[in-house]
């Protein structure tokens, strides 16, 4: 589909092993390099560049990273989280998709189908579950120090990284500290007999993401995304690095998917529909639903007052619980 042309000259920029993909979706030119650092100069040239030869395009180039998952001769020793049977961990390929309200609501919907639920907020770089849930207070200890007690919102038990680690701190530092606050959260909590614990998991597919998978014994992993192809981009690197490192994928979920409107109840696809359906089926993983962009949503969850726990009739709430009976059925 990309012309020769196109291709010489985006290899005068970058070696042509580094070249991951060039395609173009509408007027839109995607260039994806792999296995370099990101070099905002070279990429602006290029870009600069592409504009005056090809006008008609708008082009993004994004870097990857094509990670080699040394799996090691001995099996990795996963740990113990007591009395909770299965774990699910909600990812998404970048930031912003709507990652943290899918596995709020998600993880309430799933206690309203009569499941005992835990909610594990494990995304260090933008934790955001207590926002949602709203508490802010760290988790307490147990009288002996050895555990932590979680909250017990809205009928589900829960712990946030962001309690432990200070926004303030740098994320590199952020990084070394996390997995072992994670550790720690995960297997000294007390979370009571658990059907099923929800992990909001750090977005991309960085090494904490990889440690996170290496060590829980997950029953599959809930991929979001929104349908616009920047997104689904990243989300398919998600599901291929999960695939690599041998985590199960339940299948990929479609947010803020089509707009409702509040005055006339029409549906508009604001970011073209069924992008995230299409790229399931590419991958041959499940579509597991959609939601709608909706500012229900955005206020209930930015609010503390998740719509799945206070609007309990709402389409949306459906829509959750339909996703949800879907994952059940999917983990036994
Ligand atoms: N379906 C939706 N409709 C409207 N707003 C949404 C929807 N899903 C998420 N949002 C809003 O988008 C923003 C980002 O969502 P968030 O769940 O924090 O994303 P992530 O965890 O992926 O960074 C938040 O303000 C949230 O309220
Ligand atoms: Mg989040």
């Amino acid at each position: 589909m990309v012309n020769n042309e196109i291709k010489a000259f985006v290899q005068q920029y970058y070696p042509a092993e580094n070249i991951a993909e060039i395609k173009i979706i509408d007027n839109r030119l995607i260039i994806e390099i792999k296995n370099l650092a990101e070099n905002s100069e070279t990429s602006a040239e290029l870009k600069q560049k592409m504009r005056q030869l090809f006008p008609q395009y708008k082009t993004s180039v994004i870097f990857s990273e094509e990670k080699i998952v040394d799996l090691g001769v001995q099996a990795i020793e996963k740990w113990h989280i007591p009395r909770v049977k299965k774990i699910i961990g909600v990812a998404s390929g970048k930031g912003g998709v709507g990652k943290s309200t899918t596995a709020v609501n998600l993880a309430l919907a799933l206690a309203n189908l009569g499941k005992r639920v835990a909610l594990l907020d494990a995304d260090i770089y933008g934790p955001s579950v207590p926002t949602m849930l709203g508490y802010e207070a760290e988790p307490l200890s147990s009288d002996d120090g050895q555990t932590f007690i979680p909250f017990n919102e809205y009928g589900i038990k829960s712990v946030s990284i962001g309690s432990l680690i200070d926004r303030n701190t740098p994320l590199i530092w952020r990084g070394a500290k996390a997995c072992g606050a994670l550790e720690q959260l995960a297997t000294q909590t007390v979370w009571g007999d658990t059907d099923i614990m929800v992990i909001d998991m750090p977005p991309g597919t960085g090494d904490i993401l990889i440690t996170l998978s290496q060590r829980i014994d997950f029953a599959g992993i809930v991929i979001v995304s929104t349908p616009q192809d920047i997104a689904l981009i990243d989300a398919i690197k998600g599901v291929n690095m999960f695939k690599q490192i041998g985590t199960p994928v339940l299948g990929i979920v479609e947010n803020m998917s089509y707009f409702v409107c509040p005055h006339c109840g029409k549906e508009t696809d604001i970011f073209g529909h069924h992008g995230a359906r299409q790229t399931a089926e590419r991958l041959g993983e499940n579509f597991l639903g959609a939601l709608p962009l909706d500012a229900q949503i955005r206020e209930n969850s930015d609010n503390g007052t998740p719509i799945v726990a206070v609007n309990p009739d709402s389409p949306h709430t459906k829509a959750y619980e339909k996703i949800a009976a879907e994952i059940i059925k999917r983990i036994g």
